[in-house]
């Protein structure tokens, strides 16, 4: 009876608000206020690629294109998920997704929760049609993946035409939000689930916490094979949160605010684990991207500092940014003797003191009966 659909639509409408009102201060926060990690680092300070003064290659000689999950990408890089729901972020979305074509990056989209909520927000996802032929991520929060059945999941991934699901790992952040959950119950089975039942391939994705050993080894035992350690020194959303807090939140928040594995001691802790990884969590050059690979990393992926490139500058801003962190690691590359990012994947590297102590403290210990 009509009637009865009213409150339930009402109460659509209100929780679609509620996302929509959040999602645009996480915008405005990242653009305009201090959100990175202050009294810590990613670490790539720490990591030294060791100087070649014949490299014997030119500069055109040099490759960083990579095959990762069916498609070949002109650049190792990638675009991670941002953004939806709104108007603005359709904005965001489609010119990023128009950037990651022309640069033959991939990129992804941001949270579909509100999607879920209300599917009259798909459009503002709807990206494949400026970016045909681009790596696309669609995007769900575990606890969302873990309350939905695959069907409606498979939808949602479907409904983007994107190639990829990742699925965010984000308990620091809904710790701190006052509204956030609570519960972080069956993630691996969830992960486990998806994997098995999708038909597309599902990649565990932090953000900006950092994925510690015994977490990827649980994540290789549910079937995954991918995994995006965004670890910390980059975006904090502890701190994005802690700003939008008050009182007992935003004390939380200060005192969580340097929680978190830096990005390089989580990929000197994977050094040889059995999953793809892609890095990221406040890489800012191509120096640091060329480190990541030199850890093992398979791709390397940047948010914030792309946003703002576009925020200052558009389309014209973020492919410029692009542009310099590419030429970064050819530098890098050429400087190293690596033409290729397999050959810069077995370069030497010296390893500072904090990610010696980091790789000794995540070795994974035997279990015992
Ligand atoms: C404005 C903004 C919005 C974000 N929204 C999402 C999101 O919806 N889903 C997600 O998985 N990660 C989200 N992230 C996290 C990023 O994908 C990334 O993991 C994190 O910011 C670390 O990378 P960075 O230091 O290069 O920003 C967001 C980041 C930014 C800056």
């Amino acid at each position: 009876m009509p009637p009865a659909k009213l409150p339930r639509k009402a109460q659509q409408e209100s929780q679609r608000r509620v996302l929509s009102e959040r999602k645009t201060s996480h915008l405005d926060l990242c653009e305009h206020e201090q959100v990175e990690y202050r009294g810590k680092t990613t670490l790539f300070e720490e990591v030294e690629l060791i100087h070649n003064s014949l490299p014997e290659l030119a500069l055109a000689d040099i490759d960083v294109g990579v095959d990762f999950l069916g498609k070949r990408l002109r650049a190792p890089l990638l675009i991670t998920g941002m953004t939806g729901g709104t108007d603005d972020s359709f904005a965001v979305n489609r010119d990023l997704a128009i950037v990651a074509e022309r640069c033959g990056i991939g990129f992804g989209l941001g949270s579909q929760r509100v999607m879920q909520r209300d599917p009259s927000t798909q459009w503002t996802f709807a990206v494949r049609q400026f970016a045909p032929s681009v790596l696309l991520f669609a995007n769900i929060g575990l606890t969302q993946a873990s309350d939905t059945d695959t069907e409606a999941t498979r939808e949602l991934v479907e409904s983007t035409g994107a190639d990829v699901l990742c699925v965010h790992l984000n308990p620091a952040q809904e710790l701190i939000q006052p509204e956030g959950d609570r519960s972080f119950r069956n993630g691996y089975a969830t992960l486990a689930r998806l994997s098995g039942e999708l038909d597309v391939p599902v990649v565990a994705k932090e953000t900006g916490c950092g994925l510690s050993p015994q977490v990827v080894q649980g994540l290789r035992a549910a079937g995954i094979g991918h995994a995006d350690i965004s670890g910390a020194g980059g975006t904090s959303w502890v701190r994005v949160e802690t700003l939008r807090g008050h009182g007992v939140s935003r004390r939380l928040g200060e005192t969580f605010s340097n929680w978190g594995i830096p990005t390089a001691a989580s990929l000197a802790m994977l050094r040889g684990c059995s999953i793809d990884l892609i890095a990221s969590g406040g890489i800012r050059n191509g120096l640091e991207m060329a480190k990541a690979f030199a850890l093992g990393a398979r791709l390397c992926g940047v948010a914030l500092p792309i946003f703002r490139a576009y925020r200052e500058s558009g389309i014209d801003g973020a492919l410029a940014y692009v542009d310099e962190l590419v030429s970064g690691l050819k530098t890098a590359m050429l400087l190293t003797g690596s033409r290729s990012l397999g050959e810069l994947s077995k370069q030497p590297l010296v390893l500072g003191p904090q990610l010696r102590t980091w790789m000794t403290a995540g070795a994974v210990r035997p279990t015992t009966e």
